[in-house]
């Protein structure tokens, strides 16, 4: 591990609320000095967290370059008590502006989408009955994708909240949500339509709201209608 490696990685902890981190070595047989001991690492939740806690833990953040451009954090909405938690990619201009998610033309359409599938479906949910987050939580410059590392500085908030929530399933929209909770490299076309898991979570993959907005996008959108319907039966039933 490289001095900036482990400068991150106690930042990473001291984020989240860590004080110490200590290096074990059985006591019988100390670790050469010049060969590195695996640490014992804490665990990346603190215990008792809360909503609240990870935003006060936020702050003000200049922990990215993300911090230079925006207006507002937009941390998340919606029922604390949500059983399904959609995540997105980051804030647009709309939510940099007022400070919540999917308050765009992206978020009319998942607004429509969630509510008009749920009244077809007769599964008596709302927006404001789900909760909404985002990959990173200040917007993007001309919304172009956030990068590996703002993904991953941001990431151990994202991580905090789903821990928080713990909801029967999540809803990644779009493949940056799928690569920052699956770990994986593949697109939405590839992932969608089957399950997958976060930590034990049920989680589906399905398209970006704003994708769907294309007027080309056709296929896709029955295909999202049906993502849709499958979680929140899956869910609510
Ligand atoms: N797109 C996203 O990914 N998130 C938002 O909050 C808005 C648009």
């Amino acid at each position: 591990m490289t001095p900036e490696q482990l400068r991150q990685y106690l930042t990473f902890y001291q984020d989240l609320g860590v004080k110490n981190i200590y290096r074990r070595t059985p006591a019988s047989k100390p670790a050469p000095a010049e060969t590195s001991a695996p640490m014992e690492l804490p665990a990346l939740s603190p215990s008792g967290d809360t909503l609240l806690r990870i935003r006060e833990d936020i702050g003000d953040c200049r922990r990215c370059g993300l911090c230079q451009q925006r207006n507002k954090i937009v941390f998340g909405s919606g029922n604390q008590q949500a059983r399904l938690v959609f995540v997105g990619e980051g804030p647009g201009a709309d939510e940099d502006a007022q400070g919540f998610p999917f308050v765009g033309r992206a978020g009319q359409l998942l607004t429509q989408m969630i509510e008009n599938t749920a009244a077809k479906e007769g599964i008596p949910i709302q927006r404001p009955d789900v909760y909404i987050c985002n990959v990173v939580k200040c917007r993007p410059p001309e919304n172009r994708a956030p990068s590996p590392e703002e993904m991953e500085i941001c990431g151990q908030f994202l991580y905090r909240q789903l821990m928080v929530l713990q909801p029967t399933a999540i809803c990644a929209l779009g493949s940056t949500a799928a690569k920052a909770l699956l770990a994986t490299k593949d697109g939405v076309t590839r992932l969608r339509g089957k399950w997958h898991a976060w930590r034990d979570i049920p989680l589906l993959v399905t398209f970006h709201p704003s994708y769907l907005l294309r007027p080309y996008n056709q296929d896709a959108k029955r295909e999202a209608w049906e993502d849709l319907k499958k979680v929140l039966h899956f869910v609510y039933d």
